[in-house]
């Protein structure tokens, strides 16, 4: 039986990894190593808690004694590395957090597979999963593709854009057996009502103001966090090693207009007036260094493995909307912070 360790699996991106890989592959044991930091809450993966082939695991990557002890205890073939502080305007308060975990915990990981494997990498992996944010931002023209150089502006893309190099800089200088991917920006069910879709979705529910940084005219590329999953999946068994490949949804969307539309859905579904929620749109003082566009050319693991998204933007943002209406006590516990209490206190 291979073991598997998923890092960050109680937050948001690694809920839905967890879950696809535990029902998926009965075959795999799978480890879920999450700190539960205010991102990492185990309500998200209460579905698949009890299966026989699931292992949750308390524990900070930043420690490297923890990582060392967890590595003696289990040889792993495969790691999935997805733990990080992952909220921009996070980074821009404090940095030194983002360092830390993103950078300082890649290496502890790094060097505990690299010490455990040895030289003998046969049929191991260590898959890194990482953002195109590390590419810096695009102009009006143009998209990212795995050779545009790294030009991270923001604390947390220079975090990533750092472990990013580290991993490469294993698989160079030791024969470390990495896979890396740069996603763009995901969207979907059990994500932190920090970022933009999940909080305006929160705020519309509770009539609170909508605020959208600068004059709104930034883009993003979202991707539907399960075809996100999927393609993590199909990466990590089938990608080469010592490859990067870019993922994302082929779907450019200026803030200001997905805002409106998200407002428009809400309405609908909430049974309010059409251009109720859009009132709640307030312009506010600009994200410093905030980045004008990203947009990813995912031609690469399409044409090598055959990869797309499988939901187009309207069906994800249904379903999503669909599930945040469907789990208002989620949001609830997690605006509130109850979770918080109740996990840490369970795993203390
Ligand atoms: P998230 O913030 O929702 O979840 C992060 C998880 O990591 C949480 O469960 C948290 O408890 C855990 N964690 C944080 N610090 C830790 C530590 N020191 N030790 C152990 N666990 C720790 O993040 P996400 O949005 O799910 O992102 C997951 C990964 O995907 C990140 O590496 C991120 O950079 C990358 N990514 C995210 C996006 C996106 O749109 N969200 C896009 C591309 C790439
Ligand atoms: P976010 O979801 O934080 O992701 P990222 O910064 O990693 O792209 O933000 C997405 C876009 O939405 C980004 O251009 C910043 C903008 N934004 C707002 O206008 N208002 C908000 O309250 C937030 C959280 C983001």
């Amino acid at each position: 039986m291979k073991k598997i360790l998923i890092t960050g699996g109680a937050g948001f991106i690694g809920s839905h990894v967890v879950r696809r890989f535990v029902n998926k592959y009965p075959e795999y044991q799978i480890f879920n190593l999450d700190a539960l930091t205010y991102a990492g809450n185990l309500e998200n993966i209460k579905d698949i808690e009890n299966q026989s082939n699931y292992t949750f695991v308390k524990g900070n990557i930043v420690d490297e004694s923890f990582i060392n002890e967890l590595f003696s205890l289990h040889n792993f073939d495969g790691i999935l590395h997805l733990a990080a502080e992952s909220h921009v305007d996070r980074s821009i308060e404090d940095p030194l957090a983002f360092v830390k975990t993103n950078v300082i915990g890649t290496m502890n990981l790094l060097n505990a597979a690299k010490n455990q494997w040895k030289n003998n990498f046969e049929a191991k992996r260590f898959y890194h999963i990482s953002t195109d944010e590390v590419y810096g931002s695009l102009g009006a023209e143009g998209l990212f593709t795995e050779t545009t150089s790294y030009d991270p502006n923001s604390p947390y893309s220079a975090s990533k854009a750092s472990s990013d190099h580290f991993v490469r800089a294993y698989g160079e200088t030791y024969g470390l057996p990495y896979v890396l991917t740069n996603c763009s920006n995901n969207y979907g069910s059990y994500h932190f009502p920090e970022k933009l879709i999940p909080l305006f979705i929160n705020n519309i529910i509770n009539n609170k103001p909508l605020p959208v940084y600068g004059d709104g005219n930034y883009t993003r590329d979202w991707l539907f966090v399960e075809d996100h999953a999927i393609a993590i999946d199909l990466v990590f068994h089938e990608g080469k090693n010592h490859e990067t490949y870019n993922i994302g949804g082929f779907n450019e969307w200026k803030n200001i207009d997905l805002v409106k539309l998200l407002c428009q859905i809400m309405d609908e579904k909430l049974g309010r007036s059409q251009g109720t929620s859009q009132e709640l749109i307030t312009y506010v003082k600009d994200r410093p260094g905030h980045d004008l566009r990203y947009a990813i050319d995912a031609s690469k693991i399409n044409k090598e493995l055959g990869w797309k998204p499988s939901v187009t933007f309207e069906e994800g943002l249904e379903k999503t909307i669909n599930w945040y209406l469907n789990n208002e006590e989620w949001l609830q516990n997690v605006t509130s912070g109850s979770y918080k209490d109740y996990y840490q206190k369970q795993y203390s």
